[in-house]
């Protein structure tokens, strides 16, 4: 069982041709409701490629709460823990997608509400995970208690380093991978990313959006080479990288092969208009897996 703990949101989308300056008004082209949440999107990610997987996150009571859990459930996610804060808000982001590049707003609501004392109720489940998948959309000792116990436990654990200002130096010890990109990898390690890759062989997995990913394997710098795609729109993309390295990780792959995958998975993400509804089968990656890149 794969066990993503995070964030669950509500995407509210609006596309425009110009992002407005400050005091201006602009005409946007769309606006859609999307289910979002880095950690919901992780775990959908997982889900779809045939990984069995569990989500421990929060939300409300409220109308997106329940679209948000119904469409967890429709995903075969487990939700039973999932925890519900009737005085809550459920989680939104405010986003804004122009020439398929995004700005979001978080507002996390009840995701601020996963505190240490839920993970601690979730003790058992946690500890039978095969690995544990995390992002920073929860308060930042939730993500520290997550990973002493998964360490105590020696349970792997994907540390997805997003949003990066809630990044804790002393996660990178107890974290199995890091996944920044690269402007994330630059605030947490500086500016010398060869010099960071060099520093954390196997651990440090930096993406490079449409370029690809590379890591350090001990002996030499690993270079994954993206795939030719048509971007859409790019919200997700992180989070497909992320869901599908673990699947992949977890069904026994060795890591070039799985951030291979994952690569694989992500250019088929970006490609649609969402952050989820993109996000492929195995069946779809192993064929992108056959193409050029
Ligand atoms: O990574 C993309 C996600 O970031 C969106 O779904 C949004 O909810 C924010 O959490
Ligand atoms: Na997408």
């Amino acid at each position: 069982m794969i066990t993503v703990i995070g964030s669950i949101n509500m995407d509210l989308v609006v596309g425009t041709n110009h992002v407005p300056d400050k005091g201006e008004t602009t005409l946007g082209t769309s606006f859609s409701t999307f289910t979002g949440g880095k950690g919901a999107n992780q775990a959908v990610a997982a889900a779809r490629l045939g990984g069995e997987v569990q989500m421990i996150g929060a939300c409300g009571t409220d109308e997106y709460g329940k679209i948000a859990l119904a469409s967890l459930k429709q995903e075969n996610i487990k939700t039973d823990h999932l925890f519900l804060f009737p005085d809550e808000t459920t989680g939104i982001a405010s986003i804004i997608v122009s020439d398929a590049d995004n700005r979001i707003i978080v507002v996390p609501g009840a995701n601020n509400r996963l505190t240490p004392k839920e993970i601690d109720e979730m003790k058992d489940e946690i500890i039978k995970s095969k690995m544990v998948v995390l992002q920073l959309e929860i308060p930042s000792e939730t993500v520290h208690s997550i990973l002493k116990l998964c360490n105590e436990h020696h349970i792997p654990v994907v540390l997805n380093p997003a949003p990066v200002n809630h990044f804790k130096q002393k996660f990178i010890d107890i974290a199995t991978y890091l996944t920044p990109n690269e402007s994330e990898c630059k605030s947490i390690f500086g500016e010398d990313i060869e010099k960071s890759l060099e520093r954390y062989p196997n651990k440090l997995i930096v993406t490079l959006g449409e370029k690809g990913a590379r890591f350090y394997n001990g002996e030499e710098h690993v270079f994954i080479n993206g795939f030719k795609t048509k971007a859409v729109d790019t919200t997700g993309a992180g989070d497909t990288f992320n869901g599908s390295l673990a699947y992949s990780l977890t069904e026994g792959k060795n890591l070039e092969e799985a951030v291979k995958f994952a690569n694989a998975s992500a250019s088929l993400a970006v490609e649609k208009k969402g952050a989820q509804t993109g996000m492929p089968s195995l069946e779809q990656v192993l064929s992108r897996l056959q193409t050029k890149k």
